[in-house]
């Protein structure tokens, strides 16, 4: 899947921290009312700080990719996606960015170093908002549940999962 064009991929680090939760929130704000009410969408994007995304690396194994205008490098990105050796933690594009192919370019190169990491299935518990992509990318729905966001408000969540080691045609159903 190709990014738009004068956008790059790399590999965040704990100095991209205060990008990645700018991000994070813009994202949230700007694209979570298609699903949630304001006060959902509030109570998901309040209590983001920087060393959050810090431990995450450091102490909780997850990777950051980052996609960011290549004429901007360590400024404004265009979206992040994190994750371990076998969970989508995060995956949140810019609503500049929306609808242009990011989030599916980097859910498709997470997925690639997940496979190449050794990883066979990878699992995500995805916003209803983000489950048309992962449904688009092969991901089938193994349960829905109610998830206590940051600020305590009740949001729905679809638990999804894909098996990497299969063919997509075979996932798909085809033989
Ligand atoms: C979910 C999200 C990451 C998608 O990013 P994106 O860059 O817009 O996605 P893509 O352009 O790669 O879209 C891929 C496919 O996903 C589906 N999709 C994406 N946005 C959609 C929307 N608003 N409505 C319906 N389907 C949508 C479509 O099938 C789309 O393919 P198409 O454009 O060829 O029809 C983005 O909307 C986002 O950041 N949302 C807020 C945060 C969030 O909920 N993240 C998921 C957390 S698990």
């Amino acid at each position: 899947m190709p990014l738009p064009p004068g956008l790059i991929l790399r590999a965040g680090t704990p100095g991209d921290a205060p990008f990645i939760q700018r991000l994070h929130e813009e994202s949230i704000r700007g694209l979570g009312p298609r699903c949630y009410s304001r006060a959902e969408v509030e109570s998901w994007a309040s209590s983001l700080t920087p060393g959050g995304y810090v431990r995450a690396m450091t102490q909780g194994g997850e990777s950051f990719l980052l996609a960011e205008p290549a004429r901007n490098a360590g400024g404004r990105l265009a979206g992040f996606c994190s994750f371990t050796r076998d969970e989508i933690e995060g995956l949140y594009v810019h609503p500049r960015w929306a609808r242009r192919g990011v989030g599916s370019a980097l859910l498709v190169h997470a997925e690639a170093a997940i496979l190449a990491g050794g990883g066979r299935s990878v699992r995500v518990s995805a916003s209803l908002i983000g489950q048309p992509l992962y449904e688009k990318h092969g991901y089938q729905i193994v349960g829905t549940r109610q998830h206590r966001t940051r600020m305590g408000l009740i949001v729905l969540i679809r638990e999804m999962e894909k098996d990497l080691a299969r063919p997509a045609a075979r996932r798909r159903g085809r033989r």
